[in-house]
């Protein structure tokens, strides 16, 4: 039960685990393959949500098939590096084509292999104060991420980006401009949780997969909040680095969980930050204030 939280180091001024620092020289060098799908968030964007949802829309609806193994097996997390399984690295060059892949990489830390390739990417950006919060308690759950203080110490720790992975603000825009030269399908945590048939019928066609409305209707019941909580292949439970007890890994899975959690003060502060670092772009979330 006793795990040291690991250290963290920085790669170009985004704050990863010293693993990841390691190794970057390898991470960096990731040959991606042409029929590689990248699935890129910042953390708690809905990672696990899209990574099933792909699964199932790739094999037909075949649910089965999609618990053939816990979902950080079948689809690797490219920069992950613990001593509790092999690295992300390691499973992915095991794999043969066509991988699904998953980063939480900013975008400029990207391997180059993957634009070179032109692979495909399916991006999801979840709205700031509920990505806030759910990273606190993925901290506090999380043996493999520092300890996230108290929740105000996070709060601060979030607006200066100092956390895994950097500043959210900078990470949603950066994505949101690759946009514009990359095939990337960027989607929105709220969007999915408002109408999910409809942001299905988006991956499908992005993926070029045709399948009949009962599948659809399969894929939405299989991928419930509900369902992928009961499910040991998406709740995470295989990773011995989180402690259930202190918080599950698929907590509430709810849009504006922030107003629990924020204080009238820490809300103010929040968006005199968020407008100064948002400004210009067009870039827009559902409830963002
Ligand atoms: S990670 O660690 O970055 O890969 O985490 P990630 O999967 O991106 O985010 C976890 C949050 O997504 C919620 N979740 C869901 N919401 C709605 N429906 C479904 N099916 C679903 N699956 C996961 C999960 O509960 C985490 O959000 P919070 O707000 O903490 O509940």
């Amino acid at each position: 039960k006793i795990l040291l939280r690991p250290d963290m180091a920085k790669i170009k001024g985004i704050m990863l685990s010293k693993f990841s620092c390691e190794n970057w020289e390898k991470i960096w060098s990731f040959q991606a393959h042409p029929d590689d799908l990248l699935i890129a968030t910042y953390p708690k964007a809905g990672t696990t949500w899209i990574q099933e949802i792909v699964d199932m829309i790739i094999h037909g609806g075949d649910i089965e098939m999609c618990q053939r193994a816990p979902i950080i097996l079948r689809q690797p997390f490219i920069e992950h590096h613990s001593t509790l399984m092999p690295s992300g690295l390691k499973l992915a060059e095991a794999m043969p084509p066509p991988r699904i892949l998953k980063t939480h990489l900013p975008v400029q830390l990207v391997p180059p292999s993957f634009w070179e390739k032109d692979c495909k990417i399916i991006y999801i950006a979840r709205n700031a104060k509920d990505s806030l919060v759910s990273y606190y308690h993925f901290q506090r759950m999380n043996k493999m991420l520092p300890d996230p203080g108290t929740w105000q110490e996070y709060f601060e720790k979030f607006l200066a980006g100092e956390v895994p992975w950097g500043p959210w603000h900078d990470h949603v825009k950066g994505w949101w401009k690759a946009k514009e030269r990359q095939r990337i399908l960027y989607l929105f945590y709220e969007d999915m949780k408002a109408d999910l048939a409809r942001e299905i019928q988006k991956v499908m066609k992005f993926l070029e997969k045709d399948l009949r409305e009962e599948v659809i209707e399969k894929i939405i019941r299989h991928t419930s909040f509900q369902a992928m909580k009961e499910n040991p292949m998406t709740n995470y439970t295989f990773l011995p680095s989180i402690d259930h007890s202190i918080s599950p890994f698929i907590r509430k899975g709810i849009v504006g969980d922030w107003k629990t959690h924020f204080t009238v003060l820490q809300n103010e502060r929040f968006d005199e930050d968020y407008r100064k670092k948002m400004m210009g772009t067009s870039l827009t979330f559902c409830n963002e204030l």
